[in-house]
Formats: structure tokens, sequence, C-alpha cells
């Protein structure tokens, strides 16, 4: 058995997003190629926002913790459109230097932005005042256990599964998101709302456009994503439902391609099946739903 790690390289190394492929950096702006994919184009964070206020969580005098927030993309879109709703933001990150990009990011917001330097797995019950933390492509980098065996669980992983009567192989070696479920564990005894989006293990894919689950393993356990320095693991969310639920609390859940609103149209649909790349735009288009259709999105209220 071992544990996957990820905070030496956050912290010490300088990280460049480029070499990952994040939805939020690449639906950041309405000049991003990636646009052409969307329904109606507005960027990451200003949908997120969009969501939130839906979700009665945005709402005047809001107090917002993001944790993992990269260049700040998604708080710059998001305090763009709904900055009069927000009263104070602390941005989250055990990143000196992606702090420091975000500062420059979000510098036009002043004193509304606090930027904290920390691991959220120590210190998530510190945020229990906050009206809503999100999460966003930042879970799969928490401590992930390779377990070898169902049948012979570590002590601390039997009791943690026992508890929450989560579904494991029964024999057989699998991977364990156990920093995310702490960390959502924590949030939930604490009250705190939550937006979580993810690569998931368990993805669901919108019931017009099924086409994008062709050849998507689905209800699996997490996989490894190798990446420069790092490796990261998909997300089972129906674990993290699992916990949210017997903590009291209440879910929505859906699929990343249905919050971003991805254009259902048979254009998409030829791109996809046909692998089309004739143009820039094809590609750009198949890039995006290729990736996109394994992320989830998860609100806990
Ligand atoms: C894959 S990047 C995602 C960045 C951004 N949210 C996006 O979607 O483009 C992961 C982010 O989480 C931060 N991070 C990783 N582990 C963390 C931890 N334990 N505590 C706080 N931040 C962490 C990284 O420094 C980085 O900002």
């Amino acid at each position: 058995m071992s544990v996957n790690k990820t905070q030496d390289y956050y912290r010490y190394q300088p990280i460049d997003l480029m070499t990952e492929y994040t939805i939020c950096e690449s639906l950041s702006s309405l000049n991003s190629p990636y646009m052409a994919a969307l329904k109606n184009p507005r960027s990451y964070g200003s949908i997120v926002g969009k969501r939130l206020q839906e979700e009665d969580i945005l709402r005047g005098g809001c107090r917002i913790c993001e944790v993992g927030g990269g260049y700040g993309s998604l708080m710059k879109g998001l305090l763009e459109e709904y900055s009069s709703s927000v009263d104070k933001v602390f941005m989250t990150d055990l990143s000196m230097f992606l702090l420091k990009k975000q500062r420059e990011t979000l510098k036009r917001w002043g004193s509304k932005v606090t930027f904290i330097n920390g691991d959220i797995a120590e210190i998530v019950h510190l945020f229990a005042g906050m009206d809503v933390i999100i999460f966003n492509e930042m879970m799969g980098d928490l401590d992930t256990w390779r377990i070898a065996d169902g049948k012979n669980l570590p002590r601390e992983i039997e009791a943690f599964v026992g508890r929450y009567e989560l579904e494991i192989p029964t024999e057989g070696s699998f991977n364990f998101n156990y920093g995310a479920l702490k960390v959502v564990e924590a949030l939930c005894k604490v009250g705190t709302k939550a937006f979580i989006a993810e690569h998931s293990s368990d993805p669901v894919i919108p019931g017009t456009m099924e086409y994008l689950g062709k050849g998507l393993a689905s209800g699996g356990f997490p996989r490894e994503i190798r990446l420069k320095g790092h490796s990261e693991f998909t997300i089972r969310f129906s674990h993290l439902v699992t916990v949210a639920r017997a903590l009291g609390r209440n879910i929505t859940t859906g699929s990343l391609i249905d919050l971003v609103g991805v254009a259902d149209t048979n254009k998409m649909r030829f791109i996809f099946l046909s692998r089309a790349s004739a143009t820039d735009e094809q590609e750009i288009i198949y890039e995006l739903l290729d990736h996109i259709r394994e992320y989830r999105w998860l609100i806990i209220k």
C-alpha cells in the first residue's frame, strides 16, 4: 500500500498549469477558442457564480473561500459579474508561487481578497464561517491511497469505510480518495457549504449527449493521471455524496457538460464521433469534449 502525495510538488515547484489541461483555464475568458463549444459563451468563473446564485448560496454579503485557485481565473470571472454580492474572498493555496499569480490576477478587488498559504487538509475547519468553499480541480491532488487488497484494508480506512458504509471492492487492488473524503467529512461536520468540480471515476453523461459516453469507463474506482512532476487521481463522487448525506447534508450533482452548457448540436456529435480535426476549431472542440465528459460537479448544502 502507498499514498500518493502532491504537497511537495505544489510547495516547492514553480507550477505551470498549462502542462495540465484545466477546464477553468480553457474557459477563462470570452476570447478563448474553446468558447466555440458553448451554447452561451461565458467565463467559467461566471458560470460557477451563476450556479451558486441559483442555489441561493451567492447572495449579498457572501464570504467565499476558494481552495487551490491556480492562476485566479475562476475567482476573476466570478467577481467580474458578482462582486457586488461578495463581501470577502479568501484564496487558500499550498503554492506560494500560485498565490502570487492569484494576487496579480485579483489585484483590482483590493482588500476584498485575502491570500492564505496552507494545506487545506490541515485547516479546513478554520473556514466554518464561510458561505461556501470552492474546490475546482484540486480534490484529485489530495492524498489518495493505493490499496493493495480490498480484503485486507489498513485499519484507518476500514474504520472510515465502515462508518459511512462506502462501497468498495471486496478483493483486489483499488485507489481510495481518502484525502478528499476527510476534507468533505470535516466541512460537513462544521456545516460549511461547498462547490466541488473534478475529474470523476463515476462520470454522468447528459441523456441527450449519450455519444459522449463512448469508450468512457464509468462506475470505476479512482484512476491515476500522471502529470509533470506529480500524479493526481480521479474522484469517486458517489463516495463524497455518501459521506455528505450521512452527515445530514443536501447535495446536487451533475455533469460539467451541463454546467458549462456545451452546445448539444449535430456539429458537436460529428466532431466527437468522427474525431474530426480538419480545422483548428474542430481540433479544439474535440479536445474539450474528450476532456470535459469525465468531469462532475457537486454542491453540498
Ligand atoms: C490542478 S491545480 C487547479 C487550479 C485551478 N483551480 C484550476 O481549476 O485551474 C490544483 C491547485 O490546488 C492547489 N493545491 C494542491 N494541493 C493543495 C492543498 N493540500 N491545500 C491547498 N491547495 C492545494 C495547487 O497549488 C493548485 O492551485
